[in-house]
């Protein structure tokens, strides 16, 4: 796993020196709890404990990822003339809106389907709830529409806008 630099930005204000601390102090908390999970997943004799943990473990990859995007982002920012953030700026504008609008209803659609059909497995996962390791799963699936709900709803609240 690469590791940002961690000088905090030249030119820096206040908030940004902060907020720098913050999510740097955090990168090295992700890492520090992903190399627990790790060291728990290979410990274990319980294939069940393994394939929990091994979920877990890709979630904290991808936090510990945006964590390392974000300091970079605010680097890129606070360090004028350094080019493109690698977490884009919000120039929604730059897409058509009604184009924008169209796509993301489409996908809410779909994402409420989704969220329905969930809802029947689980159900039907009932009586096997705490004898399977199914009816956990099919939960944080749930958890994860849920996620790309407010995702898509972020999206339709700024079609169109230009925030920079
Ligand atoms: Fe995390
Ligand atoms: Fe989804």
């Amino acid at each position: 796993m690469t590791d940002l630099s961690e000088k905090p930005p030249v030119g820096a204000s206040v908030w940004e020196r902060d907020l720098w601390t913050h999510l740097t102090s955090h990168v090295r908390a992700e890492r520090a709890m992903l190399e627990e999970y790790q060291a728990a997943a290979d410990a274990t004799g319980s294939k069940a404990l393994q394939y929990l943990v091994g979920l877990l473990i890709d979630d904290e990859i991808r936090h510990h990822k945006i964590f390392q995007e974000l300091a970079e982002s605010l680097r890129t920012c606070a360090e004028l003339g350094q080019g493109e953030p690698v977490i884009p700026a919000m120039d929604f504008h730059q897409a058509d809106k009604r184009e924008v609008l169209d796509i993301t209803d489409r996908l809410l659609d779909s994402e409420r389907l989704d969220a329905a059909e969930l809802k029947r497995l689980r159900k039907e996962l009932h009586d096997v709830k705490d004898t399977t390791l199914w009816g956990v799963l099919v939960e944080q699936m749930q958890r994860d529409t849920d996620k790309h709900i407010a995702l898509l709803r972020f999206v339709k609240r700024h079609a169109g806008s230009r925030r920079f």
